[in-house]
C-alpha cells in the first residue's frame, strides 16, 4: 500500500502563494518519484485569512493543521492590513498558529553555496563555508509576554511589552540545539544579555547546566550585541546558535545577509510531539523571507527557501531523508549551472519563479 500524507498548506499573502505553488510541484515531483501520495489540505492565513474570513487565522483551520502530518507555508502580511487592529494583524495568525501547535523550535540553516558565495554584499572570502545553524526559541518571550498593551496617561501615550522566560523553556531548546549540534561540528553558541536583563542569567545559567550534560560538544556564551557583530565579522567561528525568540528573530535576518539572499532561505518550526514516522517531528515549514508585496505577482520571487523548506520537511516530518537530500541536491545543480532569480542575479540576466521550479524539478533526476 502507498503511504499517504496530509499536509496542510497554507500560501498566505504577497509571493507566499507563488513560491509554495513550486514547493508544491516539487513535493508532487518527488511523490511520484519515491511512490508515496500526498493530501493537500488548504487554508488561508494571515492577510488572505483577514478578507477571507475576518480573522488572520480561524480556530478549524488550526484544528486542520493540528491533523495534518505538517504544514508548509508561504508567508504573511503587507500594506493593504497595516492598518488593522493589532490582535487581528495578518502576523497574529502566525503567532497564534506557532503558539497553538507548540511549535516552540525554530531551525534557521544559513548555508552559502558556493555558487552563491558573490552574490553576498560581504567578500566572498568571508562567507564562503559558512555553514551555521539559528536554533531560536518560538513560542515564549517578549513575543507573548503579558502584560503587552498601549495606555495614555496625563503625561502622554505609553507602552509596554513584557519578556518572560521559564527554565523548562530554556532547558529544552538548548537541549534540542545540543542535540543538532552532536550532528554537526559539536559548537553551540548560547546567545544571550546576561549583562543587563534578568531573562538573559537565567538563560545562560540554564544553558550552562544543559552544557555540562553533553560534555563533547563546546559550549560558548556570547552576548547578543557582540554576536550580532561577529556574525557578520567571522561568521565560520559560529556551528549552533541559539537563543530566545526576539534575539533569532533579529539575528536570524543579519545572518540571512551571509547567504547572499533571503529568498533562498528555509526554516522549520516544530513542536515536541511526533511526525509521521518514528523519531519525526511535527512542523510548520516555510520560507524566512516575507510577503515581499512588492514584488508579489510579478513571478519574480525566489523560490528556493520555500523549496528548501520543503527538503526540511521530508527530513524532519516525515523522516525521509534520501528525498530531502535529492532536494537540496537539485538545487545545488540548479545554481551551480547558474540559474538565477532576479533577487541573486547581480543585475544579470534572470529565470522566473517558474522556470526556477522547473530546472529544480528537472534536476531531480540527476541528483
Ligand atoms: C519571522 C517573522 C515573524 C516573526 C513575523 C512575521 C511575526 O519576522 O518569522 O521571523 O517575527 O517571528
Ligand atoms: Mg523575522
Amino acid at each position: 500500500m502507498t503511504t499517504t500524507y496530509d499536509i496542510l498548506m497554507l500560501p498566505g499573502d504577497g509571493v507566499g502563494p507563488e513560491v509554495l505553488a513550486e514547493a508544491e510541484q516539487t513535493l508532487d515531483a518527488v511523490a511520484s518519484r519515491s511512490g508515496f501520495t500526498v493530501n493537500y489540505q488548504r487554508a488561508n492565513i494571515g492577510g488572505a485569512a483577514i478578507d477571507a474570513h475576518g480573522l488572520p487565522v480561524r480556530d478549524e483551520d488550526i484544528e486542520l493543521a493540528r491533523s495534518s502530518a505538517a504544514i508548509m507555508l508561504g508567508a504573511v502580511g503587507g500594506p493593504k492590513w497595516e492598518n488593522v487592529e493589532p490582535e487581528i494583524r495578518p502576523e497574529a495568525g502566525l503567532l497564534k498558529l506557532r503558539q497553538a501547535l507548540g511549535l516552540f523550535a525554530n531551525l534557521r540553516p544559513i548555508k552559502v553555496y558556493d555558487a552563491l558565495a558573490d552574490a553576498s554584499p560581504l567578500k566572498s572570502e568571508f562567507v564562503r563555508g559558512v555553514d551555521l545553524l539559528i536554533v531560536r526559541e518560538l513560542t515564549g518571550g517578549i513575543y507573548f509576554g503579558q502584560p503587552s498593551k498601549r495606555w495614555t496617561t496625563e503625561q502622554g501615550r505609553r507602552a509596554v511589552d513584557t519578556l518572560p522566560y521559564g527554565e523548562q523553556e530554556v532547558e529544552r531548546i538548548v537541549e534540542l540545539a545540543f542535540s543538532l549540534a552532536e550532528g554537526r561540528s559539536k559548537r553551540v553558541t548560547s546567545v544571550d544579555k546576561a549583562n543587563v536583563m534578568a531573562t538573559s542569567r537565567l538563560w545562560r545559567e540554564v544553558a550552562t547546566e544543559v552544557g555540562a550534560r553533553h560534555p563533547n560538544v563546546a559550549l560558548d556564551h556570547a552576548l547578543v550585541d557582540s554576536c550580532a557583530m561577529r556574525l557578520i565579522s567571522r561568521p565560520k567561528d559560529f556551528d549552533v546558535l541559539v537563543m530566545e525568540n526576539m534575539f533569532g528573530d533579529i539575528l536570524s535576518d543579519e545572518a540571512a545577509v551571509l547567504a547572499g539572499s533571503l529568498g533562498m532561505l528555509p526554516s522549520a518550526s516544530l513542536s515536541a510531539s511526533g511526525g509521521a514516522s518514528a523519531g519525526a517531528a511535527f512542523g510548520l515549514y516555510e520560507p524566512i523571507h516575507g510577503s515581499a508585496p512588492d514584488i508579489a505577482g510579478q513571478g519574480v520571487a525566489n523560490p528556493g527557501g520555500a523549496i528548501l523548506s520543503l527538503a526540511l520537511l521530508l527530513r524532519t516530518s516525515l523522516g525521509l531523508e534520501a528525498e530531502a537530500a535529492m532536494v537540496e541536491g537539485a538545487v545545488d545543480i540548479v545554481l551551480t549551472d547558474g540559474a538565477r532569480t532576479r533577487d541573486i542575479a547581480g543585475g544579470g540576466a534572470h529565470v522566473s519563479t517558474a522556470e526556477f521550479g522547473d530546472l529544480v524539478r528537472q534536476a531531480l533526476g540527476a541528483v
